[in-house]
């Protein structure tokens, strides 16, 4: 292949080919509006390139214009508790990047002065941060010259240029980064990195990509081999794992509440949450073992599903009204009854929210 000096930089015309096509489509069809790239500084697009990861851009949106109403600057950020960041990002999912998020915070409060770090490797060193988002927000905020390879950005280039193998492999996953390297230009880089995350979400789509709009198809190894199906090579499959748990919605006489705070490791992470207890124990001994009576009334609901990217989560529910009695409680942080109408503020996995939306009826004495 032709190569050129210019120079210290490599001149690599079909690279320059494709990274061109993409600025020129991203300059007509490319989105340009959205709230981190208005005012992208490090900060906001770290928090926003956080929040979409493993997250479609609509989705976000609400979400990030309310976490910077709340935490406008990393300072804000640093100084909040943790239950505060974690209520804000309930009903995004994948808590763990909300607690990286914070820990972030808190260490470039610590190592940095309170600016977000402006050198690759001291951003990737930092909770939460891997190599393709440290490459995102330092092209998108400040232009560095880096590549991106994050999931979208992976399947447009096993399309692109035919590279078969489950991109989650190590091998084939450094022969995209050697890719991604190669193609991401000397100039607009920021502009490019986003050209190519946007041409994965709207038209180099999983299923039914849209080619015939595509600013790259007349270079496609993948279509000029019908080959948009097979590649990339999905991961070799295998059933998930299922995992059954008995979900104790209890209320006290007054209709109030109790949830268990989570521990900060394993899913739902500082979250609050249901009680939860053997599956195979009936819900009235843990009646009675929690108040010292039997419970006034007891409803068993049908399971629910909640799919985890590792495994299935059957939530069996039973719905106990426990008698004058109430749970005593040892310690509020960990534990604590909670009026209906207070709910709403609360840090809670969604399929919890979503139970407790369609079971707990609104409080008609309280706000
Ligand atoms: N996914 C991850 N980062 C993104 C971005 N900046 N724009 C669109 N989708 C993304």
């Amino acid at each position: 292949m032709l190569e050129l000096w210019a120079g210290a930089r490599l001149i690599d015309p079909p690279a320059a080919a494709f990274s061109q096509a993409l600025l020129d489509w991203y300059d007509c069809h490319g989105r340009r509006d959205l709230p981190w790239q208005r005012e992208p500084t490090p900060y906001r697009v770290w928090v926003s390139e956080i929040m979409l990861q493993q997250t479609q851009v609509a989705v976000v949106v609400p979400y990030f214009e309310r976490f910077m109403a709340r935490f406008p600057t990393l300072a804000e950020l640093a100084a909040a508790p943790l239950d505060a960041v974690l209520a804000l990002w309930s009903g995004l999912g994948y808590y763990a990047r909300a607690r990286h998020l914070h820990q972030a915070a808190v260490l470039i409060r610590e190592r940095h002065g309170g600016a977000v770090p402006t050198a690759i490797a001291s951003l990737e060193a930092l909770p939460g941060i891997g190599r393709s988002t440290a490459g995102a927000v330092l092209s998108l905020a400040l232009g560095q010259r880096h590549p991106i390879l994050d999931g979208n950005v992976k399947r447009v280039l096993a399309r692109s240029f035919g590279i078969a193998g489950w991109p989650g492999q190590a091998a084939v996953q450094a022969q995209l980064w050697r890719l991604a390297q190669r193609l991401t230009p000397a100039l607009r880089v920021g502009a490019y990195n986003q050209a190519l995350m946007d041409l994965g979400a709207t038209l180099c789509t999983r299923s039914r990509p849209a080619c015939e709009r595509c600013p790259v198809a007349p270079r496609c190894v993948a279509r000029r081999q019908g080959r948009q199906a097979q590649l990339p090579t999905s991961k070799p499959s295998k059933r998930l794992p299922e995992h059954t748990t008995l979900m104790i919605l209890a209320h006290d006489p007054q209709g109030a509440v109790l949830l268990e705070r989570r521990s900060l490791t394993g899913i739902w992470g500082g979250l609050w949450s249901l009680p939860e207890t053997d599956p195979e124990r009936a819900p009235a001994d843990w009646c009675r073992e929690r108040t010292g009576a039997a419970p006034l009334g007891l409803e068993i609901h049908p399971p629910r599903r909640h799919t985890f990217s590792h495994f299935v989560l059957v939530m069996r529910i039973a719905q106990v009204w426990t008698p004058g009695a109430p749970v005593t409680i040892v310690d509020t942080y960990r534990e604590a009854w909670w009026h209906p109408g207070a709910l709403a503020a609360l840090g809670l996995p969604a399929p919890v929210r979503t139970i407790l939306a369609d079971l707990v009826l609104p409080d008609p004495d309280r706000p």
